[in-house]
């Protein structure tokens, strides 16, 4: 009999479970016992319900799973959604009406005033705030999320410049991967020697998740960071990694070396606590001129790092620079994981 944590998989056979399949693989403290799907692959093993698209192997044991019905009954008490939003607004709160800790990628919750939204590095004292949903106070259940995965790693580099400089305004504009949205995803023909301008809502989450993600823990509630961002969204025929183009404005005025050492140094309750999944270091800095590189740079930190560079003063702002981070790790599969680690840490997964 396994002592590890039993955990299921909401959503398994899509691009961010099966994520959460690889890097559950061999996890010190969860093991993934259950999971579960739409009707059309609930029922078959999950060998023939998922197109494994990983470049590791699909592991053994899970290949001859069958996958379940999404619903509650059978379920274990530690669940990692990875839900199409509309099927997450459905089903999430069910699993949590049910007792269950539900760590969500989607971003059907992300903003709700008693969801909290987190990035261990960034705000895990906004863990606190599932105390004050409902579904806690009648059986211990509860929704916590992570940023949408193009406001992670801006934030991550936002975070320890915000701590230090106070940052007031920010300019940032994307270059997102193809597989951020999900499979099959955008048709090949519609990006292959192509840039998409849009990507619908992903302006406004880029906006207001930082603007929350930033923001203080008061009482019961979120106040958030006084904070203007502009976000660009663009689709680019990348597979995996966002990069981003970003413009600050700073407060107080700061050297580009009190900058980068402010983002080398940086630490925070995940490292300190050493999550299993939590990166050494949660942001580098990479000084070539020509870094970061998503085919280069993306597997830093075992994709949970987030990669900047080209820091230069900036004609319109104070300064400007490059982040890239690894969309299905650091920005869905792997963060969720990392706030389910921080929430057995403080105890609120037995
Ligand atoms: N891809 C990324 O980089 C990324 C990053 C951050 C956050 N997210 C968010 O994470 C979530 C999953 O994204 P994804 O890229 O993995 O999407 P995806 O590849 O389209 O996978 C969606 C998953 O949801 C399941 N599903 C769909 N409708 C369902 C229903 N009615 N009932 C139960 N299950 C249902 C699908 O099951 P079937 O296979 O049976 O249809 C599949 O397992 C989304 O909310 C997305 O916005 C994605």
């Amino acid at each position: 009999m396994s002592s590890k944590t039993p955990v299921g998989i909401l959503g398994a056979t899509g691009t961010v479970g099966q994520r959460f399949i690889q890097l559950l693989e061999r996890h010190p403290w969860f093991e993934v016992v259950w999971l579960a799907a739409s009707d059309r692959s609930a029922g078959k093993l999950y060998t023939e319900a998922c197109r494994w698209r990983l470049n590791t192997p699909l592991p053994t044991p899970i290949a001859s799973m069958k996958v379940s019905p999404a619903t509650p009954e059978g379920a274990p008490k530690l669940i990692f959604a990875a839900l199409d939003s509309h099927a997450a607004t459905e089903l999430e709160p069910k699993f949590a009406d049910a007792g269950c800790a539900v760590v969500s990628n989607s971003s059907s919750f992300r903003t709700q005033a008693d969801v909290p939204l987190v990035i261990p590095e960034v705000n895990g004292d906004h863990i606190e705030l599932l105390r004050t949903q409902a579904w806690y106070k009648k059986n211990g259940g509860f929704i916590v999320t992570n940023p949408n995965c193009s406001a992670i790693g801006l934030v991550m580099a936002l975070c320890p410049l915000h701590h230090r400089f106070g940052v007031e305004k920010v300019f940032v504009a994307t270059m997102q991967a193809v597989s951020g949205a999900g499979y099959p995803g955008v048709a090949s023909l519609d990006i292959l020697g192509n840039v998409i301008p849009y990507i619908a809502g992903e302006e406004q989450k880029m906006e207001a998740e930082s603007r929350k993600l930033l923001g203080k823990l008061n009482g019961n509630s979120i106040v958030p960071a006084d904070v203007t961002v502009s976000a660009h969204c663009n689709r680019v025929p990348v597979e995996d990694g966002h990069t981003e183009s970003v413009s600050i404005k700073l407060a107080r005025q700061a050297q580009s070396e009190e900058i980068i050492a402010a983002w080398n140094e940086f630490r925070c309750v995940a490292q300190k606590l050493k999550l299993p999944s939590a990166p050494e270091q949660p942001v580098i800095y990479d000084p070539a001129p020509d870094r970061p590189q998503p085919r280069l740079d993306i597997n830093r930190g075992a994709g949970m790092s987030a990669v900047v560079g080209r820091l230069r003063p900036c004609n319109l702002f104070d300064w400007r620079f490059t982040v890239l981070s690894h969309n299905t790790i650091r920005g869905a599969a792997g963060a969720a994981l990392l706030n389910g680690e921080l929430l057995k840490a403080q105890g609120y997964i037995t």
